[in-house]
C-alpha cells in the first residue's frame, strides 16, 4: 500500500508536477531507494554527470554567536582558536585555483575582527584570477552585503537551519528568525547567487519541519541548499543529544533535488562524517556539488564545529584522488566549469 502510494507520488514527478506538503513528508517518511534513484535521474537530466567541485577556505574560527550545537560557540573555550591574515587567505585562494579550483569559498564564524573594507579588499585580490567567489560569513547588513557584492562577490551562503520559528529561537539565543529571512531577502534582491539549507536531526524537528524547509526553499527560489545531519559536539548544549539520522538526510536532499531540480546541492561533510561512503551516497541521490577544504592540518583540526570532522587528517591530494575514485564508479566526472546553477548564466 505504502510502497504504491510512493510510486505515484514519483510518477507525479516524472509528468513534471510539483509535490504537496502531505507527498513531500510521505517522501521523508517511507521514499526507499526508488525516491534515492529518481532524484538521480532528475540530477541527470537537468545537471548531466559534472560534480562541481568548490575549494573552502575557512579563514577565521572565532564567532561571537553562541548557537547551541556549534564547536564554534564563543562559550566553547576548548578550542584553539586562529584567523588567517589577509595575505594567507589570499595565498590560499591563488593555491586553490592553480590547483584547477574553479570556485572559491571564503567561511568563517561570525567574526567582526575582519572589516567590511579588509573583506573587500581580499575579494578584489582573490577576483584577480578567473574564479567565482563565495561568501559564507554570516549576517550582515544591506549595506554591507552591497559592498562585498561591488567587490566581486558572486554568491552567499546562509542556513536558515530551521524554518520553524519556535525551534530556531531555541537553538539561536540572542539571534533573530525575521533578521535571517530579511538577509536571505538582501542576498537575492543584491543579485548574489544564494545558498541557504537545514540541519537534519536537531532536537524537536519533526518530519513536518523539514517538509516546510524544502518548501521554503523552493518559496524563495533558493540556488543552492546545503543539508547537513546534526552531530553532538560535546562543549555544546546539545553535546548529550542524540545525532541526526543519515538516511533521512538522504531522503531530504533528494526530494529537494525533486522539487528544484536545477539548483546546486552539496554532498556534505557532514554526511560523510557520520557515514561511510556518505558523500557517494548523497551523489547518486541528487546532490551535485563537493566543498573541499584546502588548508592545513591545524586549521582543519581547529574549525571544529562538530566532532571527527571527515578529511581532517587528509592532504588535499588524497581528497581529491578519494573524490575521483569514487564518483567515477557511479558515472560521474569532475567539471571544469564554474558551476553557476544552470540557466543563471
Ligand atoms: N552538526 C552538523 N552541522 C553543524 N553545523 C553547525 N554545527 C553543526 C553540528 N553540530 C552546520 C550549520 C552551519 C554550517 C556551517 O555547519 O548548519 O550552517
Amino acid at each position: 500500500m505504502t510502497q504504491n502510494f510512493i510510486k505515484n507520488i514519483l510518477q507525479k514527478v516524472n509528468i513534471g508536477c510539483t509535490l504537496d506538503k502531505t507527498e513531500i513528508i510521505s517522501l521523508l517518511s517511507n521514499g526507499g531507494n526508488e525516491l534515492l534513484a529518481v532524484a538521480n535521474d532528475v540530477r541527470k537530466k537537468y545537471l548531466g554527470n559534472e560534480i562541481y567541485l568548490r575549494a573552502l577556505v575557512e579563514f577565521s574560527n572565532y564567532c561571537y554567536r553562541t548557537c547551541y550545537y556549534c564547536g564554534l560557540r564563543s562559550g566553547n573555550k576548548n578550542i584553539q582558536r586562529y584567523r588567517m591574515t589577509e595575505d594567507e587567505i589570499v595565498l590560499l585562494s591563488n593555491k586553490a585555483y592553480n590547483l584547477g579550483f574553479k570556485t572559491i569559498v571564503l567561511q568563517s564564524g561570525e567574526d567582526m575582527h575582519y572589516s567590511i573594507d579588509e573583506l573587500c579588499r581580499i575579494i578584489e585580490r582573490i577576483k584577480k584570477n578567473d574564479v567565482a567567489l563565495t561568501l559564507s560569513i554570516g549576517e550582515k547588513s544591506f549595506d554591507e552585503y552591497k559592498q562585498l557584492k561591488s567587490a566581486g562577490a558572486d554568491r552567499y551562503l546562509l542556513r536558515i537551519e530551521t524554518t520553524n520559528k519556535d525551534l530556531y529561537q531555541k537553538y539561536h539565543p540572542n539571534m533573530s528568525y525575521e533578521n535571517r529571512l530579511r538577509c536571505l531577502e538582501d542576498l537575492k534582491s543584491l543579485g548574489y547567487e544564494v545558498g541557504t539549507g537545514s540541519l537534519i536531526g536537531l532536537e524537536g524537528q519533526t518530519i513536518e519541519m523539514i517538509a516546510d524547509d524544502i518548501l521554503f526553499f523552493k518559496r524563495i527560489n533558493a540556488d543552492m541548499i546545503g543539508l547537513g545531519v546534526f552531530i553532538p559536539h560535546p562543549q555544546t548544549p546539545l553535546g548529550e543529544t542524540e545525532a541526526g539520522d543519515f538516511d533521512l538526510a538522504l531522503r531530504a536532499v533528494a526530494v529537494t533535488r525533486l522539487l528544484l531540480p536545477d539548483i546546486n546541492i552539496p554532498a556534505t561533510t557532514a554526511m560523510e562524517t557520520v557515514r561511510k561512503n556518505g558523500r557517494v551516497m548523497a551523489l547518486s541521490s541528487g546532490a551535485n556539488v563537493v566543498m573541499l577544504n584546502i588548508a592545513d592540518e591545524f586549521y582543519k583540526k581547529n574549525y571544529n564545529i562538530y566532532p571527527d570532522k571527515s578529511g581532517v587528517n587528509q592532504s588535499l591530494e588524497q581528497m581529491l584522488l578519494e573524490l575521483e575514485t569514487s564518483i567515477k564508479p557511479i558515472g560521474y566526472k569532475i567539471s571544469d566549469s564554474k558551476g553557476f546553477r544552470l540557466g543563471n548564466y
